[in-house]
């Protein structure tokens, strides 16, 4: 075996150990197989693409107990603009190795760059204050949500009040008919996201926006169109899921959008819709679902949702989008 490949399988064990022990789940052989897969196809690789360093710590027994990733990779999806990005591994609890980590980050910070991303996870986040020091600040809380559990603590929080709202300024939601539909809804998106481009600069990238209309479009032709929200013939607002790579779990997951536009904002409409698109996943058979976000509605939902933490996205934004404690519901 390559000692490329060595380390490439090390550190993928590293990556599932981390997750398997922060979620106490005992895996299945093909569970943790899916799981390195997963890291060294999606995380991984683009580390052995361009410049960066991968730095290592093991024990005395030369066992592999952390390390830190940096790389270059695009901004934005498929973007010709560059960033620097990184990542670290380690166990959950372990202390030690998250000293170790701020010392190589230190040490090597001129790898950094002017322009940088990368992921911290739940239990790494004691780095937050040193990255934020170095004016890294976070973009977006990763939250995980449990299909049945997320509809049964909305439903008991609401109670009564669940579809009152919506129902008083005369919403319904109908799913998409027409492709002109979800064009429609796509601009309604755009154009949200352009307004706060805080809680989804992707958006403003054509080609991320192409993509999703393509999805959609995909999805109708499969006879599960988007669900659009209207009041009359006037379109305010949607849900779109698309089905993405199982859990930890092993079971069938989903991602979700999920718009208003800004005219029925802050009057307590998302509750309503919240149960919608749960009911929709229950109903295609999902488990689990996950989004990334820095939108305070939908950081409170999930509270109230009992959805739980993965990690941080984290930054060098030009200009800093949060007030300090923006994210102290998830920290
Ligand atoms: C995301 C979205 C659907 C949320 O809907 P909303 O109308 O803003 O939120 P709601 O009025 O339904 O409020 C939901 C909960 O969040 C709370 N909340 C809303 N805005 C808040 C804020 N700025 N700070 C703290 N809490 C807030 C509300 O008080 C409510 O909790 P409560 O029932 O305990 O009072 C809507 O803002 C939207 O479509 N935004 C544009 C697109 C977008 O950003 N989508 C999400 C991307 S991750």
């Amino acid at each position: 075996m390559s000692k490329k490949i060595q380390i490439q399988d090390e550190l993928a064990r590293l990556f599932a150990d981390s997750h398997f022990k922060y979620r106490k789940i005992n895996p299945t052989p093909r569970l943790r197989k899916s799981l390195e897969q997963g890291f060294v196809n999606g995380h991984f690789a683009p580390f052995t693409a361009k410049g960066g360093g991968l730095f290592l710590r093991r024990s005395k027994k030369q066992q592999l107990v952390a390390a830190v990733l940096i790389t270059t990779v695009p901004v934005e999806f498929q973007s010709k603009i560059f960033e620097r990005k990184f990542m670290i591994l380690s166990m959950p609890g372990d202390s030690s190795s998250l000293k170790w980590a701020k010392s190589v980050l230190e040490e090597n910070e001129s790898l950094l760059g002017k322009r940088c991303s990368g992921k911290l996870e739940y239990w790494q986040k004691d780095l937050i204050p040193w990255f934020e020091s170095k004016g890294i600040g976070i973009r977006s809380v990763l939250l995980h949500g449990d299909i049945d559990k997320s509809l049964r603590l909305l439903r008991a929080h609401y109670g009564k009040t669940l579809r009152e709202s919506f129902e008083k300024a005369g919403l319904h939601i109908l799913p998409a008919r027409s492709i002109k539909d979800i064009d429609s809804y796509i601009r309604l998106i755009k154009s949200e996201f352009t307004k706060n481009p805080q809680f989804g600069a992707t958006v403003k990238n054509p080609k991320f926006l192409k993509f999703v209309k393509m999805d959609q479009r995909n999805n109708m032709k499969n006879g599960n169109p988007p669900l659009l929200v209207y009041r009359g013939k006037t379109l305010c607002g949607g849900l779109d899921l698309i089905e993405v790579p199982a859990g930890l779990d092993g079971k069938k997951r989903a991602a979700f959008g999920i718009n208003l536009n800004s005219k029925m904002q802050g009057k307590g409409l998302s509750r309503a819709l919240y149960e919608r698109i749960l009911l929709e996943l229950q109903k295609r058979g999902f488990k689990t679902y996950y989004g990334n976000t820095g939108q305070p509605g939908v950081m409170r939902m999930g509270k109230i949702m009992g959805r739980w933490v993965g990690g941080y996205t984290l930054d060098r934004g030009v200009a800093r989008p949060f007030p300090k404690d923006h994210f102290k519901l998830w920290l």
